[in-house]
C-alpha cells in the first residue's frame, strides 16, 4: 500500500507538464511512429501543442491542441521525391534532393501564422519539455526559444550526425549511411565508398547545408546558438528500431530503442476482405509499394513485367494501386486504393508480401510472420533490404533492372522453401521480445526526462569534447614528440660518445693495436 503511494507520488510529479512537440516531415510513415506518443502524454494529463502535418482530429482529446500543417504536403510534392524515387538515381542525388524538400518545408512550416505566433509571442506560451522529431537540426531552435529541454523521437534509424550529437559511434566500416545500398558485414569495397560517402557527406553538410539551415533558424527563432550546438543539448532520442532490422551497435544511454510503436492490435477484415482471403486457399500475395510511390507513377514497361509474372501465378494477388483501372489486368489480381495492411499480413492465407521496403512496413511483416520481396526504391530502403536479406528473411529485385524469370523465380522461392518463412518467424520474436510496450516505455522516459529537469546526467562527456581531445590527437602528438625528442637526444649523446671514442682511439691507437696481437697470439 504505502509502496503504491509512493509510486502514485513519484508519478505524479511529472504530470501536468506543458509539452510542445515538433514533427515536421510530412510523410505518414513518419507520423505514425509520433501520434500514439503525442496521444498517449495527452492523455495522462499533460498539455500537449503539437506542430505536424497529419494531425489526429480527435475531439475527445482536450489535453491535446493540434497545429494543422498538413498544407505543407504541396512544398513536399514540389520536390517529387516520389517520382525522385522511380528513377534510376545516386544517392548523392537523393540526398541533395531531400535536403531541399526539407529547407522548403522548414520554411513554409515556420512562417505559418500559428507556429509564427508561438515564435514571436513566445513570452505568452510556457513550455516544460520540447518533443522534436530528431531529424531536420531547423526545428531543434524551439529549444532554445523556450528555454527547457528537448527528447527527440526518431521514426529511422539515427543518421551519422544525430550518432554524434548524442556520442553514438559513427564507424563507416560498421555504419553505412543509411541511404546507401548495404548495411552488415562490408566487403572492402563498400568500407571505402563508406567511408568516402561519410567524408563527403560531412564537408557538403558544412559547406552547403548547414549555412542554408543557419539562415532560416536566424530568421524565424532570432539570435540562438548554432543547431549542431543545440542538437548536443538533446536529452534523451527515442528511436524506432529493434535487432531484427537494425545493426548491434553500443548505444550511450541517451539513445532509447522504441520496437515497433506503431504496430496494432489485429483488427477483423472488412467483410469483402475477409471473403478474399478465406477464399484465397492456394494463397495470397500482398503487393504494396508504400504511401509514396505512387502507381501511376511507375513506367508502363515495369507495370506490364508485374502483371505478366501474377499472371502465370497460382496465387491471388492483392496490389495497392491508386488508379481506378488497370488495363489487361490478369483474372487472379485484385487491385484497391486502400488496404488495411496491418490485419491483412495477419491472414493464414497470407504467403508473401512484395514491398518497397520502408521500414514500418518490413517491421509490420515481420511480425505477421510474412516472407517479404523487397523492391527499394530510395531513402533507407535499400539498407533496409539489404539488411533484411543479408539476415535470411526475404529476397530483393532491383526495380530498373529485374527480369520476368527472375521475379517470377524469386516469388516462388520465397513461398516454397521454408526457410525464409523459419527466418521471418525467429525475427519476429526477436522484435517482439520486449522488456515493457513501445509506447509505456516511450511515455517513461520522456516523463524521466520532466522528473529530472533534462536529465543532464544522461549526457556522454565525448560530445563536448574538441575533436583533437576525443581523437587523443592531442596525446598522441605529445608521446610522438617526446618519443621524437628521446631519440634525438640518444643520437646526440651516441654522436658524443662515437665522437669521443674515435679521438680516444686516435689518441690511444697505436697503443690498442700494439695490444691485439698479443691478444690473437693467446688464442
Ligand atoms: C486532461 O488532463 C487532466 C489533468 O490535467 C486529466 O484529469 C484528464 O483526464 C485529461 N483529459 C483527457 C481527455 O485526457
Ligand atoms: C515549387 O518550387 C518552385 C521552385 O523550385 C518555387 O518557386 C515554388 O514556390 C514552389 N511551390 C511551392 C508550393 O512550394
Ligand atoms: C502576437 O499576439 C498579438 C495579440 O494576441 C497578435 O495580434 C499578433 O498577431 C501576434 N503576432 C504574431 C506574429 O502572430
Ligand atoms: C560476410 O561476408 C563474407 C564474404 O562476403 C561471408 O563469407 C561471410 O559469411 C559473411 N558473414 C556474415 C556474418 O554474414
Amino acid at each position: 500500500m504505502f509502496a503504491l503511494l509512493l509510486l502514485c507520488a513519484f508519478v505524479s510529479a511529472s504530470h501536468g507538464a506543458r509539452i510542445l512537440g515538433v514533427f515536421m516531415t510530412p510523410s505518414y510513415s513518419h507520423q505514425v511512429v509520433f501520434q500514439p506518443i503525442w496521444k498517449e502524454l495527452s492523455l495522462r494529463g499533460h498539455q500537449v501543442t503539437v506542430l505536424t502535418p497529419n494531425p489526429l482530429n480527435d475531439p475527445t482529446l482536450t489535453n491535446l491542441t493540434e497545429i494543422d500543417l498538413s498544407f505543407c504536403y504541396k512544398a513536399w510534392d514540389n520536390y517529387s521525391i516520389a517520382t525522385l524515387g522511380a528513377k534510376e538515381h545516386s544517392s548523392s542525388e537523393e540526398i541533395k534532393k531531400l535536403s531541399e524538400a526539407y529547407l522548403a518545408v522548414s520554411e513554409v512550416q515556420l512562417s505559418h501564422p500559428e507556429v509564427q505566433d508561438l515564435l514571436k509571442n513566445n513570452s505568452k506560451y510556457e513550455f516544460d519539455l520540447i518533443l522534436v522529431e530528431f531529424l531536420w537540426p531547423v526545428m531543434y531552435g524551439f529549444k532554445d526559444i523556450f528555454k527547457c529541454p528537448m527528447v527527440g523521437i526518431a521514426s529511422l534509424p539515427l543518421t551519422g550526425t544525430a550518432n554524434e550529437a548524442i556520442g553514438n559511434p559513427n564507424n563507416p566500416a560498421l555504419e553505412p549511411e543509411f541511404t546507401l545500398p548495404f548495411s552488415t558485414n562490408l566487403s572492402f569495397k563498400e568500407r571505402v565508398i563508406s567511408t568516402i560517402f561519410k567524408v563527403l557527406f560531412k564537408v557538403g553538410a558544412k559547406v552547403s547545408l548547414r549555412p542554408k539551415m543557419e539562415k532560416i533558424s536566424q530568421k524565424h527563432f532570432g539570435n540562438i546558438r548554432r543547431l549542431e550546438v543545440i542538437a548536443q543539448d538533446v536529452s534523451l532520442v527515442l528511436v524506432n528500431s529493434n535487432l531484427a532490422l537494425q545493426n548491434v551497435k553500443p548505444l550511450v544511454p541517451a539513445h532509447v530503442e522504441l520496437s515497433g510503436i506503431h504496430i496494432k492490435e489485429p483488427k477483423p477484415l472488412p467483410k469483402d476482405l475477409k471473403t478474399f482471403m478465406d477464399d484465397a486457399k492456394e494463397g495470397v500475395i500482398f503487393f504494396s509499394l508504400g504511401s509514396n510511390i505512387k502507381s501511376e507513377l511507375l513506367p508502363e514497361e515495369q507495370v506490364n513485367k508485374f502483371m505478366n509474372v501474377f499472371s502465370q501465378l497460382p496465387y491471388k494477388v492483392l496490389w495497392k494501386f491508386e488508379n481506378e483501372n488497370l488495363p489487361n489486368k490478369p483474372n487472379n489480381v485484385e487491385i484497391k486504393k486502400w488496404l488495411p495492411q496491418q490485419d491483412l499480413l495477419h491472414h493464414p492465407n497470407m504467403k508473401l508480401f512484395i514491398t518497397q521496403g520502408g521500414l514500418q512496413s518490413l517491421d509490420e511483416a515481420i511480425r505477421s510472420e510474412v516472407p517479404i520481396l523487397t523492391i527499394p526504391f530510395f531513402a533507407d530502403q535499400r539498407y533496409n533490404s539489404h539488411h533484411l536479406a543479408q539476415s535470411g528473411g526475404s529476397l530483393s529485385i532491383d526495380f530498373h533492372s529485374f527480369t520476368e524469370e527472375e521475379f517470377k523465380e524469386k516469388i516462388v522461392e520465397l513461398i516454397s522453401n521454408p526457410t525464409y518463412k523459419k527466418q521471418i518467424t525467429k525475427l519476429s520474436k526477436i522484435a517482439s521480445d520486449q522488456p515493457m510496450p513501445a509506447l509505456e516505455k516511450a511515455v517513461w522516459w520522456i516523463e524521466y526526462v520532466i522528473r529530472h529537469d533534462g536529465a543532464e546526467h544522461l549526457k556522454y562527456p565525448g560530445v563536448d569534447m574538441p575533436f583533437y581531445q576525443y581523437f587523443l590527437l592531442d596525446v598522441i602528438a605529445f608521446m610522438a614528440g617526446t618519443v621524437g625528442l628521446m631519440f634525438y637526444i640518444l643520437r646526440r649523446i651516441f654522436k658524443h660518445v662515437v665522437v669521443t671514442y674515435k679521438v680516444f682511439s686516435k689518441l690511444v691507437g697505436p697503443l690498442s693495436n700494439s695490444i691485439r696481437p698479443e691478444k690473437s697470439h693467446a688464442e
